[in-house]
Parts: structure tokens; sequence; C-alpha cells
């Protein structure tokens, strides 16, 4: 009864010029290990469901790669979205044509751009908490110990019951501020969202009909037609219809059975530059490299550049170096929330 989606429609902008719209970074190799995340992410998942039960929600245009990085997936596996309308639509999406194939499926819901260093724990937790969404109407979060006051997130506050493996879950703030962040981490009682869910299909669409009935209403209306062969036509109409919003803002912020397993599996989400360079093999001066370099006075800099370019940097500290097809991109990495701008503002040069 075990089904995975894994959604892989994000452009991440964070993480440009490496990340194009027409090459989003969950189809790029970013470790370097000869894998993408998009690969990566579908393996962890091998031993917990059957091959035919994943299912990777993406945009139209990135097809191609999908079936060309996962060769083994049948069509129906691939669910196209003519638009990307965040989180929440392609999570309804994947359920309502899910539930048409087993109405008792347990989902896990997964990002296709996060780095799992202890697989082994990874499918502990996972376990754990697909036991408890197949017993009880509740909505899962993996949560993770948090390290910084990084506004990117969800912070979880949650009722901290020794006797309970699986923790209620009191708040769930959606990316707040830096202030509010900080006076998370302080307090000592949130944990990060990591955008990894588990939850039985009837309970995210109870959810769906209670907090985003507009959307349950456009998807509801498909009940007869997935996984037939007036599926892609209905779903072009009904995403013309969707209002963007992410299941973190739409549903989880909202719902009052959400629970959290607190989990350490070597997790991060590789959003941004400061997230790579952070797990990143560093030299003796702090510089994260990939790429042919001569390094001069240089510090604490991540640098991503094609083999093929010798790049010489002279009193460099704390950069982000980065070439990509056409563009070297060179930015402070304490600057590095500019990097989406100037994804968009480099739209308008070409
Ligand atoms: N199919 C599809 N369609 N996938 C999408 C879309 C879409 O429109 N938008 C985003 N995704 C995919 C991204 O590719 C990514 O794998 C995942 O959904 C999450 O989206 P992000 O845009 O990366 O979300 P986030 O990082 O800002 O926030 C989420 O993840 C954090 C942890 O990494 C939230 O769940 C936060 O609460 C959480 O802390
Ligand atoms: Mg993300």
């Amino acid at each position: 009864n075990t089904y995975v989606v894994i959604m892989a429609g994000g452009i991440g902008s964070r993480f440009w010029p490496f990340s194009r719209t027409d090459y989003p970074k969950q189809f790029h190799d970013v470790l370097g290990v000869g894998k993408s995340m998009l690969q990566m992410t579908a393996e962890r998942f091998r031993g917990i469901c059957p091959p035919e039960n994943l299912f990777i929600v993406t945009n139209k245009d990135y097809e191609g790669l999908v079936k060309e990085q996962l060769p083994q997936l049948s069509d129906n596996q691939i669910l196209l979205e003519p638009i990307g309308r965040n989180t929440a639509p392609c999570i309804a999406y994947a359920s309502y044509k899910i539930a048409q194939i087993n109405p008792q499926a347990n989902l896990i819901v997964a990002p296709s751009d996060h780095v799992v260093l202890k697989e082994d724990a990874f499918t502990n937790v996972v376990d754990q908490a697909l036991e408890a969404a197949a017993k009880d109407d509740v909505l899962i979060t993996l949560g993770i110990t948090p390290s910084r006051p990084d506004t990117g997130y969800g912070y979880i506050q949650f009722i901290d019951d020794e006797a309970q493996p699986i923790k209620k879950v009191k708040t769930f703030t959606e990316k707040p501020n830096l202030e509010l962040a900080q006076m998370f981490i302080n307090s000592g009682d949130f944990v990060w969202n990591s955008g990894i869910f588990i939850w039985n299909v009837q309970s995210i669409l109870s959810a769906f009909r209670l907090y985003l009935p507009e959307i349950t209403e456009i998807f509801e209306e498909g009940s007869s037609i997935y996984n037939t062969p007036a599926e892609q036509n209905f779903i072009t109409r009904a995403y013309s219809h969707c209002r963007n919003v992410s299941i973190d803002y739409g549903i989880m912020e909202k719902v009052d059975n959400v629970y959290v397993v607190l989990s350490d599996f070597g997790w991060s989400d590789l959003g941004t530059w400061n997230s790579l360079y952070t797990i990143g093999q560093k030299d003796e001066s702090g510089n994260v490299v990939d790429g042919e370099v001569m390094l001069y006075d240089t510090k604490n800099c991540i640098i991503k550049t094609p083999k093929e370019r010798l790049v010489v940097l002279q009193g460099m500290e704390g950069f982000i170096v980065a070439e990509y097809d056409n563009v070297l991109m060179i930015c402070r990495l304490e600057e590095e929330q500019k990097v989406k701008e100037f994804m968009y503002d480099a739209k308008s040069k070409k």
C-alpha cells in the first residue's frame, strides 16, 4: 500500500546559474557523484515501495529529462503539469490519481532536491511514520534539528511527550521572517520541516476538502478520468483554474492533525549555494572547489566551474564563483538571496 510521490517541478532559482528554467537543479549532478538529485531521490525509495508505485510530478517541459534519467518508469508514473502552481496542486493531482488506483494508499511525498546521508536512518523513520499514517488520520512530517535561523524553511513547535515517538504539532510556521526565526531557534522548542510528508491518501484529501476547497473541486472533477487517455487534457484545463499555493501555507499551517517525527538522517536541502558550501569538502583555506583552479589568498569560497576552464582567483573571501553554460556569476556568499533576482533579471537580457 505504499506509494511515493516525488515533486520535481521547481526551477531552483536560488541555485542559478547552475539551475536553469530549462534544466533545473534536480536534474543536475549537484554533488558530483555521477547521479542527479532526482536519480538519488528515486533510488532512496527503492527498498521502501515497489517500483511501479513511484510517481514523479513535474512540468511538461521536463518530461524528456525525467524519461532520460529514470527510464524504468512507465508513462503513467510521470505526472505532467502544464504550468507550475507550487506544491499544493501538485500534491492534489498526485493524490487524486493514486486514490483512483488504490483508495487505501499510504503516501510519502518528497522533494527531489534533498541530500540524505544516512539512508538506513531515513528508512527507519519513514517506516515508523508509515505505520502511524496507516492507522490514524494524521499528517506526518519529518522534523530536523535546526542549526541557524534560516528563513527559507517551515518551523514546527511540538508537544514534547517523551512517551510518544511521534509528536503532536502545536504550531507550524512557514518561512518566518528573520526576527521570528531567531526567536524560534533561541527557544529551542522548534524543528525545521524537512518537506518530506507521510500520510494516508484519504487523510490528505480530507484536509484539502477542508482548507483548499477550490483546489479540491478542480481535481475531484477528474476522479473518473485519472489513469485514462483523457487525463492529460483534463489536467491542462484543471491547472489553468488553479491558484499558486504551497502545501505548507495552504494546509500544514492550518490543520490540527499534524504530527512530527524527530529525525536525524543527515538531511540537507540543497536549495542554495550556502547549503552546498556547508556540506562540501573544504580545502585548508575553507574553499569548496569543483573545477580547475589556481587560488591565491583566497578563503571560504565556493567555486563551481567547467573543467575545461582554468580559474585563477586572488584575494577573494566568501564568494560564490559559478559558471555554467554561458553565464559566469560572482557573488558574495552572504548575499546569496540576491541570486534569485539575478536569474529573473538575466532572462530579460536574452
Ligand atoms: N511538480 C511540482 N510542481 N513540483 C514543485 C513545484 C510545482 O509547481 N514547486 C515546487 N516543486 C518541488 C520542488 O522541485 C522541490 O523539490 C519541492 O517541490 C519543494 O519546493 P521548494 O520550492 O523547494 O520548497 P521550499 O524549499 O521553499 O520549502 C519547502 O521545503 C522546506 C525544506 O526544504 C517547505 O516544505 C518548507 O516548509 C521546508 O522547510
Ligand atoms: Mg526547497
